[in-house]
């Protein structure tokens, strides 16, 4: 870099040292962001072909034209640039792209495409010198572009999807989460739709179809996105609002009621929102995630809309990544439990805040049985050191690591210490963790030393034992319990069912979603059609509305044998786009038997899958 690194982090020392007891308070200013940036520490990213600490972006400039009829979406990326001193390239991660016009300062310049990798697409290099400062590059996308899905209809829509690594698709980018920019720009769609991104957005339409966005904030690539449908907006908040179609605004402005008191609890607990705004986008149901915290903007599937506000714990998700994921930001993909573990605990404690400890103590239980089967399945699979926090992802998908370890092992792991060392002690540490860090990446090893040098005593780190947490395989033994009185009784019942049992007196209407899901998955394994057809006499389950219900009811009735629900399974698969949902139950039609079936409904549904799903279900389901 022009300054010496060296100089930088000592600078930068005295900037974190003083900045401290500030940043809490008011918006840091741009020549502080800069500072932090440059103070990044950046560890290889096998999953970039980028080299920063050559040439790195600062801003971006993005002008582009979204054409639904040929699915192509004509840009022009222009890049400021920092480089080092002997800088004599830039490169860019690129796939699929076509239609290259590179200019170096204005001046067309030769440019090299590196070979095709299927996981990682090519490297896009360019020539510079330490004093080039803008490259531009016109290009247009491809129409199966992986970050995109293009919904049909007389109102069209179109997403991005840019995590773990497509961003790459629609834009050349320095695909790795430790390059950080800001960036404007101007987009070009259809008079009748509204372009919407992780940026200061537009509230309405208007008669040219061309708007202008701006982040100011530096973000890495996997968080640039866009949205482009016939979307109108209500605020719910002075700070909050939704973004949905015509015909689902009014019902996710109720559902998301609560969405400003999430944001006040957030920050009660770790310290301010630096985003400005925070609104969530109600997409299609291809939408292949339940949500993606894009800065200023959650992107969230339409399935959490259960008209009683029950499945908003997806909201304080998407917005606990403000602070974990968002301000500090997992280094590369093999510390995603730091994004994702970090997340899922901070989640707990805005429900915890919001709907009271009985609540979000239902909610662990439910992701503490996750972790458990999925641990048990990772283990006797071919690659069960991915049941460690810290993963191994070089040559393999980011999408690998997308497991219950990184969420809900990484959420046991921090509630461990909260519950060793006491909330008033962890929350301190935690907040000053992200004070601290805001605007940087942190990698494992980092965090630990940062853990030392903070928060334990190496007494502390030994009995927590948070090596067989981190790098250990499997689940330590001292896995925190979970004491909810509710859970119990409802596994007292469900393991009391028998087939001569009188279901109408099982309490179904008083129950909280997660009390039935709980209840379904722990019926005893002898209960088959004949019951759940007596479940579902009594409660209509196969046409409820909590799309969390609906799901397990569906998996547990292809594994019962309950064949008067395959058809709901059926409309089910071809209607929603959630991998979480669709991988259970394919998988549960492919364990009995009924592949046939399966490759019958996913010829149906494929076409309106996204390109994460499409891949998970390619694998499962043609192999
Ligand atoms: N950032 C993730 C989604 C993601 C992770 C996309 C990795 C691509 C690669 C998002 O915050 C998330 O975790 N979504 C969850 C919701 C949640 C409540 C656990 C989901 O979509 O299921
Ligand atoms: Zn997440």
């Amino acid at each position: 870099m022009k300054t010496s690194n060296s100089l930088l982090a000592a600078l930068c020392a005295i900037v974190l040292v003083f900045s401290h007891c500030s940043v809490s308070d008011k918006k840091e200013d741009k020549t502080n962001i800069q500072k932090r940036i440059a103070m990044n520490k950046l560890v290889k990213d096998h999953h970039s072909h980028s080299a920063p600490n050559e040439s790195r972006v600062k801003h971006l400039s993005w002008d582009a034209e979204v054409d639904f009829k040929t699915r192509i979406i004509t840009a022009t990326a222009t890049f400021d640039l920092t480089n080092a001193d002997d800088a004599k390239k830039v490169i860019f991660d690129v796939k699929d792209l076509t239609d290259y016009k590179i200019t170096v300062d204005g001046k067309e310049s030769a440019f090299e495409l590196g070979e095709d990798n299927p996981l990682l697409g090519r490297a896009l290099t360019i020539p510079i010198s330490a004093e080039t400062k803008q490259v531009t590059v016109a290009y247009k996308t491809s129409p199966d572009a992986g970050a995109l899905l293009w919904v049909d209809g007389e109102k069209p829509f179109l997403f991005s999807q840019s995590q773990a690594i497509l961003a790459r698709t629609w834009i050349p980018c320095m695909d790795s989460p430790g390059v950080r920019y800001t960036y404007n720009a101007t987009v070009k769609v259809r008079k009748d739709l509204l372009a919407l991104m992780s940026a200061e957005n537009p509230t309405e339409k208007n008669d040219t179809g061309v708007y202008t966005f701006k982040m100011d904030q530096p973000i890495p690539s996997y968080l640039l996105a866009l949205a482009v449908g016939d979307v109108e907006y209500r605020a719910i908040g002075d700070r909050t609002g939704v973004y949905a179609v015509p015909d689902m605004i009014e019902a996710a402005h109720y559902e998301f009621q609560e969405m400003d008191e999430m944001l006040v609890e957030a920050e009660k607990l770790y310290g301010k929102y630096v985003w400005d705004q925070y609104d969530v986008i109600v997409l299609p149901a291809a939408f292949p995630f339940g949500g993606m915290e894009n800065p200023r903007l959650t992107f969230a599937t339409p399935t959490i809309i259960a008209g009683d506000r029950s499945l908003t714990s997806l909201i304080a998700h998407e917005l606990a990544h403000s602070w974990s994921g968002n301000l500090v930001t997992n280094s590369t993909w093999n510390d995603f439990w730091l994004n994702e573990g970090f997340t899922v605990y901070f989640e707990m404690r805005i429900m915890e805040a919001v709907y009271g400890r009985e609540y979000s103590e239902m909610l662990a239980l439910l992701s503490q049985q996750g972790l458990i089967s999925e641990n048990e399945e990772i283990l006797s699979g071919d690659n069960p050191e991915d049941t460690e926090l810290k993963l191994s992802l070089a040559g393999r998908s980011p999408d690998d690591g997308m497991t219950a370890i990184a969420y809900d092992k990484g959420y046991f792991f921090l509630r461990l210490m909260e519950e060793k060392l006491g909330r008033e002690r962890f929350d301190k540490f935690l907040k000053d963790y992200f004070t601290a860090h805001s605007f940087q990446v942190m990698d494992t090893e980092r965090f630990i030393d940062y853990l030392m040098a903070n928060l334990l005593s190496e007494e502390e780190a030994k009995e927590l034992d948070i090596q067989a947490w981190i790098y250990g395989k499997g689940l330590p033994a001292n896995m925190p319990k979970i004491d909810s009185d509710k859970m119990t009784k409802v596994d007292a019942l469900a393991a009391s069912m028998t087939d001569d049992s009188t279901v109408s007196t099982i309490p179904w209407g008083e129950w909280k979603y997660q009390e039935k899901v709980r209840f379904l998955s722990q019926l005893p394994e002898a209960l088959k059609a004949p019951f759940m057809t007596k479940l579902d006499a009594a409660f209509d389950i196969t046409n409820i509305g909590n799309n969390e219900v609906l799901f397990e009811w569906l998996e547990q009735s292809i594994y019962r044998d309950y064949e008067a629900s395959f058809n709901r399974a059926d409309k089910f698969l071809v209607s929603v786009g959630r991998r979480k949902f669709l991988t259970p139950l394919y998988k549960a039609f492919k364990e009995t038997g009924r592949i046939a079936l399966a490759r019958e409904i996913y010829k149906k549904a494929r076409p309106n899958y996204h390109s994460v799903a499409i891949e998970t279900m390619d694998d499962l389901l043609t192999k």
